[in-house]
């Protein structure tokens, strides 16, 4: 009796050790995939005063997720620790043409992707408003690491990256994606696809795996333009509410719009289709 209890325990904790096994042998596998996408030469050139480059660069939420030096993006312990880098630290090791295939198709100079990076809003952005970027991102002074450590992965981002179930988004860019040359002179729905269709739909509500945001166009159409300015400046909805990671994306990048690009943007998100 005990004899069969003995074995059927140990086969049990055989399984259990080549699951996990198995687990982490798809999750680093997962980790090391790598794209086959050469970095095209990118030669386009800001004819901005550095302050506007940086200044339209700053739109791009790149802010909201890596702040100035580094950020942690999620601390959870089943999900793990999520870090989005010190970009004056690993800005200077790329190449132009590398920064703009990281940008736009989410791949690193090891040809590996990026997590959680948004590929598929950021390759909307023009070949000019790119040169902004790089030129942005050229003039950034090294400042030590804001967070300690890296991203390291818990039993959960371990089963998830497994699966296949963390974002790369390089796997939703088409290698032969072509995106505009030019900034149009109205931003309103060019901004929708970079940034705002991140995290929003325009008629629906949208649930991630972190937040739930609401559907845009009625937002759009119900708040007073004074209302909207003040909710991409400073990330406050109506009466002062805080809004998680939108009053933080506002901070760090909407707020860098001009009062004509809201008013683009709101004009835009609220027309009716
Ligand atoms: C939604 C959050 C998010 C946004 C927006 C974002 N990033 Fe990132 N970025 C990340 C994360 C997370 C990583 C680390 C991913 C990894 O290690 O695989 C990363 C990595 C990087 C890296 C380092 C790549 C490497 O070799 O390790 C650079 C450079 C970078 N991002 C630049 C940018 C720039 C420039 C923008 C704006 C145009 C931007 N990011 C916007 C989340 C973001
Ligand atoms: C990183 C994700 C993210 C991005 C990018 C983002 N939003 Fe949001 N937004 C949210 C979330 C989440 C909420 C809901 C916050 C809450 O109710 O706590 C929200 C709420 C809002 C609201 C409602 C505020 C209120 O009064 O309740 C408006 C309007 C809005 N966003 C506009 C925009 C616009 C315009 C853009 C693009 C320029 C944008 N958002 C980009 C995540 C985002």
């Amino acid at each position: 009796m005990f004899r069969i209890l003995k074995i059927i325990l140990a086969t049990l904790l055989v399984l259990c050790l080549v699951a996990v096994g198995a687990i982490y042998g798809l999750s680093e596998m997962r980790l090391a995939k790598t794209y086959d996408l050469a970095a095209a030469d990118f030669t386009v050139k800001t004819t901005l005063s550095p302050e506007e480059a940086e200044r339209r660069a700053r739109t791009f939420m790149c802010g909201g997720c890596h702040h100035d030096a580094g950020n942690v993006l999620l601390d959870d312990p089943a999900l793990g620790r999520l870090v989005a880098p010190n970009l004056t630290r690993l800005v200077p090791a790329y190449t132009d043409a590398e920064l703009v295939r990281l940008i736009r198709h989410g791949i690193k100079r090891d040809g590996t992707g990026v997590f959680i990076m948004p590929a598929s809003n950021l390759s909307n952005i023009s070949d000019e408003d790119m040169a902004d970027i790089i030129a942005w991102l050229r003039s950034l002074k090294p400042l030590p690491d804001a967070v300690q450590g890296g991203t390291s992965w818990g039993p959960v981002g371990r089963i998830a990256l497994a699966l296949d179930q963390i974002p790369f988004e390089a796997d939703d860019v088409a290698p032969t994606f072509k995106p505009v040359a030019a900034r149009p002179a109205d931003i309103g729905e060019y901004m929708w696809k970079t940034d705002c269709s991140h995290c929003h739909n325009l008629d629906t509500e949208k649930q991630s795996p972190a937040f739930k945001a609401p559907a845009l166009r009625p937002l759009a159409q119900s708040y007073q333009p004074e209302q909207f300015k003040a909710l991409m400046r400073t990330g406050k909805g109506v009466g002062g509410r805080d809004l998680g990671v939108m009053t933080e994306v506002s901070q760090w990048d909407f707020s860098h719009f001009t009062d004509a690009e809201i008013e683009q943007i709101q004009a835009y998100l609220g027309k009716e289709p």
